[in-house]
């Protein structure tokens, strides 16, 4: 029997976490999944939600940590899961994706001499100002299997010397979720309930420091979006990072001069059936990229790099930045002309998480 704990910290790890610990209890007569909630995100509607309709059991194991600078909030992380590994002995601890709680975990496991899977492993923005592209590269260099979802990462880990032995090409196991909800998203009344079903519109969502923290780059960014959505309409639901900073630096009174609907967070199925019928995904997250990729959906990500560039050679994402002149363009052209000639990623086909399991019992 392998003894797995599956951590989740953040939102975007725990659709990628479903998946994995619902093949896992397929396989009970060799995997023991326990799932760990570090507590990077807390808010009902950022953690609990997603619980409830990823159909995961309530975390096995809590650690309660929530906000804090990045030290503070790594370390405390760490900290707390030490006597878990401890007091647990698994086999193996499987991390997932670049947040502050993929690396917290994969350093306390590997230095108790307990084996780490990075599932996600290789993606690479190069950009070193953003804390992900940090976790990931520090992630990758102390886990002992490396699990990617493009031949694009298999090639990075190779450049940085990783050995090919470490390195397993499994697919997207986000994109598990997503084929096995999609069906189930449709029952959500999320567009009905924004008064929208039926209409056409746009959908943002937006939370990287670089695009939030500082007043002068939001302004711009939210000028953009006022001129889109008179056009075509915006629902926006605002990460708690972003609804501070239009908070702080006064913005609220602006936006309600444009067609930009302001909500709260959502669910996994409601946002699921919000930008699934989206005319247009304007983003800075690194998971839609990849959801509109699949669904066909044009997205412009407002960053200047992505580790995604799949999403793009295949896909239907194109990189915009945060300036307002060329979110504004760029949102013409995407309206006027969408790409046509995309294509869903190879392995990108719902079954990832039953490869990464194969992968792990291998392993051992
Ligand atoms: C984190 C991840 C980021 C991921 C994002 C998804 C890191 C370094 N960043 O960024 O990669 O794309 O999650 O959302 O791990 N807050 C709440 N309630 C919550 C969670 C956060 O109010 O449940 C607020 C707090 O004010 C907190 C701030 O949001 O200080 C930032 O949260 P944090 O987890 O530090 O980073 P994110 O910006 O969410």
């Amino acid at each position: 029997m392998l003894k797995v704990l599956l951590i989740a910290g953040a939102r975007p790890n725990f659709m990628k976490i479903a998946p994995i610990y619902a093949a896992m209890r397929r396989r009970s007569d060799i995997f023991a999944p326990k799932i760990v909630h570090t507590g990077q995100h807390y808010d009902a509607a950022m953690s609990d939600a997603f619980f409830t309709d990823l159909g995961m059991p309530e975390p096995d194991i809590h650690l309660g940590v929530g906000s804090a600078s990045h030290a503070v909030q790594t370390a405390s992380i760490m900290t707390a899961f030490e006597p878990v590994v401890i007091e647990e002995k698994p086999d193996w601890v499987v991390v997932v994706g670049d947040v502050n709680s993929t690396i917290a975990c994969a350093l306390v496991a590997v230095k108790l001499g307990v084996k780490v899977a990075h599932v996600e492993a290789g993606l690479r923005s190069r950009d070193r100002t953003m804390p992900e592209e940090i976790n990931r590269i520090l992630t990758d260099a102390i886990s002992d299997l490396l699990l990617t979802t493009s031949q694009d990462a298999d090639q990075n880990l190779k450049d940085e010397g990783i050995p090919n032995d470490k390195i397993r090409f499994v697919g997207n196991v986000m994109i598990d979720s997503l084929m096995e909800h999609l069906k189930l998203a449709d029952a959500s009344t999320s567009r009905q309930d924004l008064g929208i079903d039926g209409r056409e519109y746009a959908v943002v969502t937006l939370h990287r420091p670089s695009n939030v923290d500082n007043a002068e780059v939001l302004t711009g960014i939210l000028d953009a979006l006022t001129d889109i959505s008179l056009r075509l309409p915006i629902v926006f639901p605002v990460h708690p990072r972003t609804r501070a900073n239009i908070d702080k630096f006064g913005l609220a009174d602006k936006l309600a001069e444009s067609d930009i609907k302001l909500i709260e967070p959502l669910g996994y199925l409601d946002f699921m059936r919000l930008y699934s019928g989206a005319k247009l995904v304007l983003t800075d997250s690194g998971g839609l990229q990849e959801e509109t990729t699949v669904l066909g959906i044009p997205c412009l990500t407002l960053r200047h790099n992505t580790e995604r560039p799949i999403t793009i050679e295949m896909g239907t994402n194109v990189l915009v930045g945060n300036d307002p002149a060329n979110i504004k363009r760029a949102a013409s052209e995407a309206l006027a002309d969408a790409k046509t000639d995309t294509k869903i990623p190879p392995l990108w086909d719902g079954h990832a998480a039953e490869r990464i399991c194969d992968e792990l019992e291998k392993a051992c």
